[in-house]
């Protein structure tokens, strides 16, 4: 080492607020007001301070917005490790650095509770605030990775696979039926693109951990499933353009195994005539308890029903319900 960089080193140690800088930002990474609020001083003197040990490359900073935090990056280099250990070991019991110390700890709880009483400021309003994050398509999804992956899923009036993709990505098997030969086109079509694994669900491995899809052609009054082939049948926006809704839940309840579930997404009944002529639809939803007992007349349990208020900044929508069942084990 040369004597020119062994005086920069101890140049830099010589100054006391420097020092007490490096022993804060050793142990936390801090922002300038910080500093400022731990040491009690300006922030021209704080900034020179940073500036002189940023050039001599003891800084790490990260920014963040308009903030800058900083961090000690102790150098590796022999006389630097020594010349910081016994900085270190001969100011352990000083005064001013248990001072530092404790004032630290202060900056540090503020910080934490920047955020509690953010909180405890906004209680109920949150509700209204936090529309800005859109996050409930984030909730839904948060949510559906409780569902256990190994399932196999029957998506019934599956269209261009939406949902088949949906569930697939939770590592499940899904057997997407419809009787359109060009929605089953357009969703193989759109899922192959997607990089989904189309084919035989029965040969699915096990770890498969991107899930897989099979199209199957069919009619929902006569699923081309077997009894008790899978652990779940779907069917999101279907009965409405069923013939014999009921037929086709009492198909759900037979391919699904003892303790499976069954979940049907609809319209509550409404007056929206243009989805006659505009959808195609034949009917104009259903009285949710109208479902729930078709659903425990088809001999299935546990019956749930939730209505939906729709939000569709698009157009009026009537509200939908989700029902949901289990068949008895
Ligand atoms: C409104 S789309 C819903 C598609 C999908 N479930 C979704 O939520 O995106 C209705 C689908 O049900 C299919 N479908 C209608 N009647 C059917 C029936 N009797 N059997 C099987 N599929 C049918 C249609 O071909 C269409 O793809």
């Amino acid at each position: 080492m040369s004597a020119e960089s062994l005086q920069k080193i101890l140049k830099t140690l010589a100054d006391p607020t420097r020092v007490r800088i490096l022993l804060l930002l050793a142990r936390e990474e801090l922002a300038v007001q910080e500093l400022m609020d731990v040491l009690g001083m300006a922030q021209s003197r704080v900034s020179r301070h940073l500036g002189i040990l940023r050039e001599s490359g003891l800084l790490r900073d990260r920014r963040e917005g308009t903030y800058v935090f900083y961090r000690f990056a102790a150098p590796t280099t022999g006389a630097w490790q020594d010349a910081w250990a016994l900085t270190q070991r001969e100011l352990a019991g000083d005064a001013l650095v248990a001072r530092d110390s404790a004032a630290l700890l202060r900056v540090l709880e503020a910080r934490a509770s920047r955020a509690r009483s953010f909180f405890d400021a906004v209680g109920p309003e949150w509700e209204a605030l936090r529309k800005v994050f859109n996050d409930d398509t984030l909730r839904a999804r948060a949510v559906a990775h409780l569902a256990p992956a190994e399932w196999t899923v029957a998506d019934i009036g599956t269209g261009t696979g939406i949902l088949a993709a949906e569930l697939a990505r939770l590592g499940m098997r899904v057997i997407a039926v419809d009787h359109s030969a060009r929605m089953l086109e357009a969703a193989r079509s759109k899922l192959g693109d997607e990089g989904f694994t189309l084919g035989d669900v029965g040969r699915a491995d096990a770890d498969d951990e991107s899930g897989r899809i099979e199209l199957r052609a069919g009619e929902a009054s006569a699923l081309p499933i077997a009894d008790a082939e899978v652990d779940a049948a779907l069917a999101h926006m279907v009965l409405h353009y069923l013939p014999g809704p009921l037929e086709a839940l009492r198909e759900m309840a037979r391919i699904v195994r003892p303790g499976g579930a069954i979940v049907v997404v609809d319209f509550v009944r409404h007056e929206a005539e243009w989805m006659r002529d505009e959808l195609g639809v034949l009917w104009l939803g259903f009285p949710p308890e109208e479902v729930a007992g078709w659903l425990r007349e088809v001999g299935l349990e546990r019956v749930r029903i939730e209505t939906l208020t729709a939000r569709s900044p698009a157009r009026e929508l009537p509200a939908t319900f989700i029902a949901s069942a289990r068949k008895p084990r």
